[in-house]
């Protein structure tokens, strides 16, 4: 697929030199870890690689500039449930807009929340929030994705029984006549029952009157070495939804065949017989949960071989947040607790950046060349309904790309060698898995088992 910008031009005419910056957090005061080659902060994304390595954005990008924008707009109040440890409601903030109240049943994630939205009222449960402060203006939240198929099996959506948490959502909007909702989820939203459970939700944000927008984001795009993608719904009574969600389309990046040895490769060590979850210069989705039960980090085989399970504060970070943005939980509950708030978090990045198109869009243009979703037929990864119906494309999930250090510089922190026992577990999985795995990657493994078997002996 050819990069367009927002009119449909082949972006490439003119170009920016991409560069990998480190984004400013708390980290960058401290030191930087090991795995570090260099401490310089700006780089060329060529210079840092051997001459053999493609780089992985070997393609010409240009930024749609804001001049193009369609208007500037006011910031707006936002609700934020389900909030989590506030992933939205910090990309937002940072765009400017302000939460008014936020909504989280979790203790260790209200801990969090408490400290890092200082006085921002905080409600428990969902099903007991009766009302939203004066003049909400954008309501927010990610809530579970198999509960909106429960809503539109049951009772549906709209007819004021508390049957799903989704149907909370719609009570307090349809309360308040809330002009903006904002929501997330898997894209597996897209797939539930077949595609019938986005037609639920379309359905409902319709008969209420809203024009809706819906697109599949990837992290990566937003200069965080994580691949994590989300569907991103905006359904408004005031504004086009296209024109924040769909102005604008880079390139997914193609990683280089044979990266071990000269860029960090990510996996799951928990995983091994049907995935891998394999990441090149990133590490695959931080989950909430694991196949082994527990919130477990994924792995990271580093350019001179080592095997590592990456510390709580480049997690922290590989979500857009500054590194201990959630050590208030371990106040709460155990330590190990931060895994999952981070896993189940959305990506601070991703919503900074929603968060500026909503005040600076962009006409959609070209990029709408859709075609109209049956009833029957799937979701692609871009869809709308503007009044004119259901249209839907299929889009980058990159609207942008945002340079960042390759991450084997980026992490700030040592990691922790995978253990012993993760080494080998994962390695007898891959005995009975029929998957092929990369080049060079099973003997590395086993090098490391090697060594961290020698290190156990003492
Ligand atoms: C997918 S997570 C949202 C993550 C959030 N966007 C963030 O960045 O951390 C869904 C959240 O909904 C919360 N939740 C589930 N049921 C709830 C309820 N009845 N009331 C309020 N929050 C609830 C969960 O505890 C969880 O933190």
């Amino acid at each position: 697929m050819p990069c367009r910008d927002a009119a449909g031009l082949p972006i490439g005419s003119a170009t920016e030199r991409i560069v990998f910056r480190s984004s400013a957090t708390e980290a960058d005061h401290e030191p930087k870890c090991r795995y570090s080659h260099t401490t310089r902060m700006e780089k060329d994304v060529t210079s840092h690689m051997p001459k053999d390595v493609t780089p992985l954005l070997p393609f010409p990008v240009r930024a749609v500039k804001p001049s193009r924008a369609v208007a500037r707009r006011k910031p707006l109040a936002v609700a934020g449930l389900f909030a989590g440890i506030g992933g939205v409601e910090l990309g937002l903030r940072k765009a400017g807009h302000e939460s008014q109240v936020l909504c989280e049943i979790e203790p260790t994630a209200q801990a969090v929340l408490r400290r890092r939205f200082d006085g921002v009222p905080l409600h428990d449960d969902v099903t007991t929030l009766r009302s939203l402060p004066k003049g909400v203006e954008l309501l927010t939240g990610g809530f579970p994705c198999q509960d909106l198929s429960q809503a539109g099996k049951t009772a549906g959506i709209l007819d004021g029984k508390r049957s799903s948490l989704v149907g909370e959502v719609f009570r307090l909007v349809k309360k308040h006549d809330v002009p903006n909702v904002l929501l997330e989820n898997v894209p597996f939203m897209l797939k539930l029952d077949s595609g019938q459970a986005m037609h639920v939700l379309a359905d409902a944000f319709e008969k209420l009157g809203y024009s809706w927008a819906y697109r599949v984001v990837n992290s990566q795009a937003f200069g965080v070495p994580q691949r994590r993608e989300r569907v991103i719904f905006l359904a408004s009574k005031e504004i086009d939804p296209r024109e924040v969600l769909l102005g604008e389309e880079v390139q997914e990046p193609t990683p280089p065949a044979d990266p071990l040895g000269k860029l960090a490769c990510g996996f799951y060590w928990t995983e091994g017989i049907r995935g891998l979850g394999w990441a090149v210069d990133a590490v695959p989705t931080l989950k909430g949960g694991s196949t082994i039960g527990i919130p477990s980090p994924p792995a990271i085989v580093l350019p001179n071989g080592e095997v590592v399970t990456p510390d709580i504060r480049d997690a922290e970070r590989m979500q857009g947040f500054p590194a201990g943005w959630t050590a208030p939980a371990a106040t709460v509950a155990k330590d190990s607790c931060r895994w999952k708030l981070v896993g189940n978090a959305v990506t601070v990045d991703l919503f900074h950046w929603v968060g500026k198109r909503l005040r600076a869009p962009l006409p959609a243009g070209a990029l709408l060349d859709g075609r109209r979703i049956k009833a029957n037929a799937g979701w692609p990864s871009a869809g709308w309904n503007c009044g004119e119906g259901r249209f839907g494309t299929e889009l980058s999930t990159f609207p942008c790309i945002r340079s960042r250090e390759p991450l084997a510089d980026w992490l700030r922190h040592p990691g922790k060698p995978l253990s012993l026992r993760a080494t080998n577990g994962f390695l007898e999985r891959t005995t009975r898995s029929s998957l092929r795995f990369p080049p060079r990657f099973l003997e590395l493994i086993r090098q490391h088992q090697r060594r961290v078997s020698a290190d156990a002996r003492g």
